[in-house]
C-alpha cells in the first residue's frame, strides 16, 4: 500500500531590527503546527531589538550582527551574506528589518526572501509608509507581503491586506489596523511558500 511521504519542513531565517510583532505572529502559527517549517535563526542588526526576546521565548537562537559596530558598512553586508550562506535557509523572512539587502544577497536567495511592508504597494515605499498614506489622504490603505528583489519594496506581490480609512481615523489607529492585518498576511504568505504553493511568472505570483 502506498504511503504518503510528508514533504520536508522548510528551514527559515528571520531578519528583524525592532519590536518583532510580525516575527511573533509567524512563530505562533508555526508552533501551532500550521506551517511546515523549522525556524532556524533570527538575525538582527540591533542588539537591543525586543525581537531577540521573542525569538528566545520560542526557542529560536539569535545571531547579532551589530550594525553600529561596523565602521565599514560593506563588511556588515558581507557578514550577513556569509551568515546566511552558512545557515543555508530555504526561506528568509524579513519582518521589520530596516536595512536594504544588497544585490549579492538577493541573487544568492532569489525568490526566497519575503518581506512585509505596511502599505499597499506599489504606493508608499520606504520608511513611514503608514504616515505617507495617511498624509496623502488615501481612503484605502493596507499592507503587502512580497518577494524581495533588487529594488526598494518592488518585488512580486504575494498577498495584500486592505484597511478602509474611516472618517476621523487617526494615524495611530490606521497604523494599528495595518499591523493587525500584517499579522494575518505574513504568516499566510510564509505558509504558502513552505507548502510549495507559490508560483512566480512575469512578476505575478499565483497561489496554487
Ligand atoms: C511593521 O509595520 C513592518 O511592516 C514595518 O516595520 C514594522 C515592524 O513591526 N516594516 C517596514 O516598514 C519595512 N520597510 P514589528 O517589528 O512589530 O514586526
Amino acid at each position: 500500500m502506498a504511503s504518503l511521504i510528508p514533504k520536508p519542513r522548510k528551514k527559515l531565517v528571520f531578519l528583524a531590527s525592532g519590536r518583532g510583532s510580525n516575527l511573533e505572529a509567524v512563530l505562533q502559527v508555526i508552533q501551532k503546527g500550521k506551517i511546515p517549517a523549522n525556524p532556524a535563526f533570527l538575525i538582527t542588526d540591533n542588539p537591543e531589538a525586543p525581537s531577540i526576546q521573542i525569538a528566545a521565548r520560542h526557542n529560536v537562537p539569535t545571531k547579532i550582527l551589530d550594525w553600529k559596530s561596523y565602521s565599514k558598512k560593506e563588511e556588515y553586508h558581507l557578514d550577513l551574506l556569509r551568515t546566511l550562506e552558512e545557515i543555508s535557509p530555504d526561506l528568509i523572512v524579513a519582518c521589520g528589518y530596516m536595512r536594504i539587502l544588497k544585490p549579492e544577497i538577493i541573487r544568492a536567495f532569489r525568490n526566497r526572501i519575503i518581506n512585509i511592508h505596511p502599505s499597499l504597494l506599489p504606493s508608499f515605499t520606504g520608511l513611514h509608509a503608514q504616515k505617507q498614506a495617511f498624509d496623502y489622504g488615501v481612503k484605502i490603505a493596507g499592507c503587502t507581503a512580497h518577494f524581495v528583489d533588487e529594488g526598494v519594496d518592488s518585488g512580486p506581490i504575494i498577498l495584500q491586506g486592505v484597511i478602509k480609512i474611516e472618517e476621523g481615523m487617526t494615524e495611530r489607529e490606521l497604523t494599528l489596523a495595518i499591523l493587525k492585518e500584517e499579522h494575518k498576511i505574513l504568516p499566510l504568505a510564509v505558509k504558502h511558500f513552505c507548502e510549495d504553493r507559490l508560483l512566480i511568472k512575469d512578476r505575478k505570483v499565483s497561489i496554487l
